[in-house]
């Protein structure tokens, strides 16, 4: 596994391997855990020359200390990389990336300002910025993003349509007791984690008996479910399309999403499930 810190190595580098292969690309902020080894999987099972990248994109950060204390786990993100099947790994510096100071803003047509979008302005400014210039700079045929992500999924697809990417959702990877996994999980405290579980469990509640009742009374009783231990603060819980994002007040034949963001203490944890599907 080659690992290279600059775009002009990078591209050396691809031009070297990968003229004639399709360029599979997952791009990650690092800690990396089997949710991110798995999109590795499928980029080695649909691509033929596997290009990761490891950035802590600043921009994507709407609260300091979530960025101060975002977890840096270098060396295992190395190994998992290598052990995975990944050919190269791009480690920048925020100049190699923020280079050019070209806009990348685009009208995302409404999908930025539900959910996370309400709750943490100008997080999709940041992650369509360093999304478009990671692909600007790695040219990549395909792109690998997780559904626990699933606004951000919905984000990238759109943005990628007037692109020349192919973007693959792959499934959420969950821990044994179900929670899904994602890089702040390591910063959960003991016993927060022990109950974390309920999350999950509630959206699986949620799928099982969403038809039952209306629409307002699932999203309050998900709220509950979470709540009830006295751990947990849910900062929001909506039932959207799953295609627009817009939220519902009545169940519609339509494909959805029911989609969470939950406070363990510090540490806010975002999950999702299909309802309909
Ligand atoms: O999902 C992430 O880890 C990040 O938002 C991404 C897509 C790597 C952009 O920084």
């Amino acid at each position: 596994m080659i690992v290279v810190k600059t775009r002009a190595e990078l591209q050396e580098r691809l031009n070297e391997a990968a003229a004639k292969s399709v360029i599979g690309f997952v791009p990650t902020m690092g800690a990396l855990h089997s949710g991110h080894c798995s999109l590795i999987d499928f980029a080695v099972e649909n691509a033929d020359y596997i290009v990761a990248s490891i950035f802590v994109n600043p921009t994507q950060f709407n609260d300091a200390n979530d960025l101060k204390n975002y977890p840096r786990t270098i060396e295992n993100d190395l190994k998992y990389l290598e052990q995975h099947g990944c050919d190269l790994v791009y480690i920048p510096d925020v100049e190699d990336v923020y280079h050019d100071k070209r806009s990348f803003f685009v009208d995302l047509n409404g999908l930025d300002t539900v959910m996370e979008g309400e709750f943490r302005p100008g997080h999709f400014d940041g992650v369509v910025d360093v999304v478009s210039r990671l692909f600007d700079i790695v040219k990549p045929d395909k792109a690998f993003f997780g559904e626990k992500d699933f606004q951000q999924l919905s984000i990238i697809k759109y943005i990628a349509e007037s692109l020349d990417v192919e973007i693959i959702g792959c499934p959420t990877v969950r821990e044994s007791d179900g929670l899904a996994m994602s890089s702040r999980n390591m910063l959960l405290e003991e016993n927060y984690r022990k109950q974390a579980f309920v999350i999950y469990k509630s959206l699986i509640w949620a799928k099982k008996n969403y038809r039952k009742i209306t629409v307002n009374d699932l999203k309050k009783e998900i709220e509950n479910r979470i709540t009830k231990s006295g751990k947990f603060i849910v900062e929001y819980v909506n039932i959207v399309e799953s295609d627009t994002l817009v939220s519902i007040d009545e169940w519609k034949d339509k494909n959805i999403n029911c989609c969470v963001a939950v406070y363990a203490g510090k540490v806010r944890l975002i999950d999702n499930i299909k309802l309909n599907y």
